[in-house]
């Protein structure tokens, strides 16, 4: 099983800014570039106002390469599709707390076909809303920008919430590692781990629209290294 605190911080770079038409070397040069994971962001039209990809780009990520997969549901009712994205190849399936009834139980179906479960929260979901679950998930993902884009600014306050979540899942002594996902970049990685974030998720930043998607994730390992 992927044991993600043998690798912090750690680099989970999203596709969603990729260029679809040449996906197998697009994951190429994210394993070129030093990549830990692949994030993989699937959003459904509903919790999220746009449509992303789903089950066939997964299934195409897991052939084009070994990367952990790294799947981020933006989807209501993520119940209903977990055991099928974890067939697909998922080594990671995070789910929002936002839209799932009953996280315990969605968490459980995660670990029982053996995937590790995350669970997400959006800018103004507290801290608290995930307490409860926290000694039973593998990550917590903080999103610092509102779901459902790519190449968004990330919201300043959202760091402190990544303090503050540190500070809880120091105090109870759980291995839960934090993601944070929207509007990461080499000027803002350091204050980002400084914050306590364990894995860090970068969209627009990897893939520049001119420029080498190989270069930037070395930039931004770079900064990475700096905090
Ligand atoms: C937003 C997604 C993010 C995002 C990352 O809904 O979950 O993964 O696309 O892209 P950047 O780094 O451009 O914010
Ligand atoms: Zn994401």
């Amino acid at each position: 099983m992927l044991d993600l605190r043998a690798r912090r911080p750690a680099l989970s770079p999203s596709i969603l800014n990729a260029d679809f038409s040449h996906l197998a070397q697009v994951f190429r040069q994210l394993e070129l570039g030093g990549a830990d994971y692949v994030h993989l962001d699937v959003m459904d039209g509903r919790f999220v106002p746009t449509i992303s990809f789903g089950l066939p780009v997964v299934e195409a990520a897991r052939r084009a390469t070994s990367l952990p997969l790294d799947v981020h549901l933006m989807v209501v009712e993520p119940e209903r599709h977990v055991s099928d994205f974890i067939a697909a190849g998922a080594a990671i399936v995070t789910v929002h707390a936002e839209a799932c009834l009953h996280l315990y139980r969605t968490v459980q179906q995660i670990h029982a076909i053996g995937a590790l479960a995350g669970v997400a929260l959006n800018p103004a979901t507290p801290v608290t809303a995930v307490e409860e679950i926290l000694p039973f998930v593998d990550l917590v993902l903080v999103m610092t920008v509102e779901p459902g884009y790519g190449g968004q600014a990330l919201i300043p306050a959202t760091l402190r919430k990544v303090e503050r979540l540190r500070r809880l899942i120091d105090e109870m002594g759980l291995p839960a590692v934090i993601e944070v996902d929207g509007g990461v970049k080499p000027s803002n990685v350091a204050a980002v781990i400084e914050a306590g974030a364990d894995v860090v998720v970068a969209g627009s930043a990897v893939f520049p629209p001119n420029g080498s998607t190989v270069d930037a994730l070395q930039a931004l390992r770079h900064a990475m290294r700096r905090s």
